[in-house]
């Protein structure tokens, strides 16, 4: 009886811990990859960022209100900070917050296709 009352508790930590390291094999390779957004998702982004983002920056994104957006201007500049300019807007500037409308996710990839360049909305 004595026996029983000490081990089960240990065995339940460990079955705890067995399960726990289960779900982080499971779920860490899952948060490392990076899934572009589905195709038609990507159609809208584009949408969003030559008519939304174009109303301020150009629709052609060479710079209006908002400075230009092209590879040339974006190239040394850190994808994070470009992510983090578009989800949380400049404070103090017409740039607003977009993370209602974009996800990090879809942000970064909008950012990586912003650097390539060539947008076309269609
Ligand atoms: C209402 C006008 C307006 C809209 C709409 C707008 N922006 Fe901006 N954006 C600005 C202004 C103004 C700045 C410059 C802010 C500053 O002075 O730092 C800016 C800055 C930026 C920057 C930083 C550029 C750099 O070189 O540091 C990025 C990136 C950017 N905008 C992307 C976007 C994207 C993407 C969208 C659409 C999802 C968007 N903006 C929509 C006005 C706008």
């Amino acid at each position: 009886m004595m026996k029983m009352l000490s081990q089960s508790p240990a065995r339940n930590v460990f079955i705890s811990a067995g399960l726990f390291f289960l779900l982080l094999a499971f779920s860490v390779p899952a948060a490392g990859t990076e899934q572009d957004p589905e195709p038609k998702r990507q159609r809208e982004l584009i949408h969003l960022l030559v008519q939304d983002c174009g109303s301020c920056h150009g629709l052609t994104l060479k710079g209006g209100l908002g400075p230009a957006l092209l590879p040339q201007d974006l190239e040394g500049k850190d994808n994070e900070y470009l992510s983090e300019v578009i989800l949380e807007g400049v404070p103090g500037t017409p740039m607003p917050p977009w993370n209602v409308e974009i996800t990090e996710n879809e942000v970064r990839w909008l950012v990586r296709r912003m650097k390539e360049g060539e947008i076309n909305d269609r």
